[in-house]
């Protein structure tokens, strides 16, 4: 099976610009994640099946950027297995061990994995136009007018036919995160990350963005959205999975888990985001800053950071359980 989002078709008579390759299949089974002492995942089992949206909710610290950042091994994980359409992520099986891939064999599993994030990182010293087209060229190798002008038809998508040649900081926060959503579609991804996309802007800027990941859902992508934008993920999610202290508590449609959240726990959090947001709409004063991340997230294609060295993995086979067992050795 190919990731490769290049072989996609990629034509100017394209009649789905906007549109990626068909959705991946995500499977999450037993996931581990521990920044030393610290275990932030603790068994995380989630099937994201292709073309659907799920969002994750949870309070600060449950785990929820961790995870999403597993997802395209950001961070890789201490014990478990992701796959994107059965294929591993992050590492490479070798009989019954899981060695960690090169990066540039990760970095090339990541162009069918997008990520926004809440900063936007885009790059400072590149126009929008220049933002979007970077990845192709660089991990495609598409030539540049190519990639250029799929860049301008990705920014109108996002509608920024307007600013194709201004650099981030000439743009709001509201339009600096539209050109980040655009600049992850250039890669054609099967699954599009988005790690609280409007948390970082004014209040009036957020409902620009929420219309154009609207607008991304049902097209083919996999979508899997952290926020704490409720009525967006009623309105949108398939699926709404509510993560605390890095386990999943529930997960089920929006009308299950958000009108009647089996979990106290669950039910407490979404108290609390209600009450704050009616505040915020009674009080025209600033609202509080944003959540700060624990570390500036680098971009979707940026070097991964090294992994812990002690790192070691569950082997698990995608198709058939076998046994398990933990590498002694983590190589790669
Ligand atoms: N690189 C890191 N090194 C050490 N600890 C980390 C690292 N990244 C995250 N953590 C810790 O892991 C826990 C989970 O963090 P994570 O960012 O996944 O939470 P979150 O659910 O996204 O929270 P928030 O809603 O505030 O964004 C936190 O206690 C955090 O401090
Ligand atoms: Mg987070």
């Amino acid at each position: 099976m190919s990731l490769h989002p290049g072989t996609a078709p990629h034509t100017d008579t394209d009649p789905h610009p906007d549109t990626a390759s068909l959705g991946g299949l995500v499977e999450i089974r037993g996931v581990h994640k521990s920044f030393g002492d610290l275990e932030v995942l603790r068994g995380i089992d989630l099937r994201i099946d292709p073309g659907s949206v799920t969002v994750i909710l949870g309070p600060s610290g449950s785990g929820k950027s961790t995870l999403l950042r597993t997802i395209n091994h950001l961070e890789p994980v201490s014990q478990g297995l992701i796959s994107v359409d059965g294929e591993v992520i992050g590492y490479r099986r070798e009989g019954e061990l899981l060695h960690e891939l090169h990066e540039k064999e990760v970095l090339r599993q990541r162009t069918s994995i997008g990520m926004v994030f809440q900063s936007f990182n885009l790059f400072a010293h590149m126009t929008a136009v220049g933002n979007v087209a970077e990845a192709p060229r660089r991990a495609l190798g598409v030539p540049r007018r190519e990639a250029e002008a799929r860049a301008r038809e990705l920014l109108t998508l996002v509608g920024l036919s307007d600013k194709f040649d201004v650099y981030p900081r000439q743009l709001s926060g509201g339009q600096q995160q539209r050109v980040a959503i655009a600049r992850a579609l250039a890669l054609r991804p099967k699954v599009l990350l988005f790690d609280e996309p409007t948390s970082a802007l004014d209040p009036e800027l957020v409902e620009e963005v929420l219309a154009v990941i609207r607008s991304l859902t049902r097209a083919g992508t996999t979508l899997v959205i952290v926020t704490h934008e409720i009525s967006f993920a009623r309105d949108v999610a398939d699926t709404v999975v509510f993560m605390d202290q890095g386990r999943i508590v529930e997960q089920g449609p929006p009308a299950e888990v958000l009108d009647r959240p089996r979990h106290e726990r669950t039910r407490a959090f979404l108290q609390r985001v209600r009450t704050g947001a009616e505040a915020a709409d009674e009080d025209p004063a600033p609202t509080s800053p944003p959540p700060v991340e624990p570390s500036p997230a680098p971009p979707a294609d940026a070097p991964r950071r090294p992994s812990h060295p002690s790192a070691t993995a569950l082997a698990l086979d995608p198709t058939t359980p076998l046994p398990r067992y933990l590498t002694e050795d983590h190589q790669s």
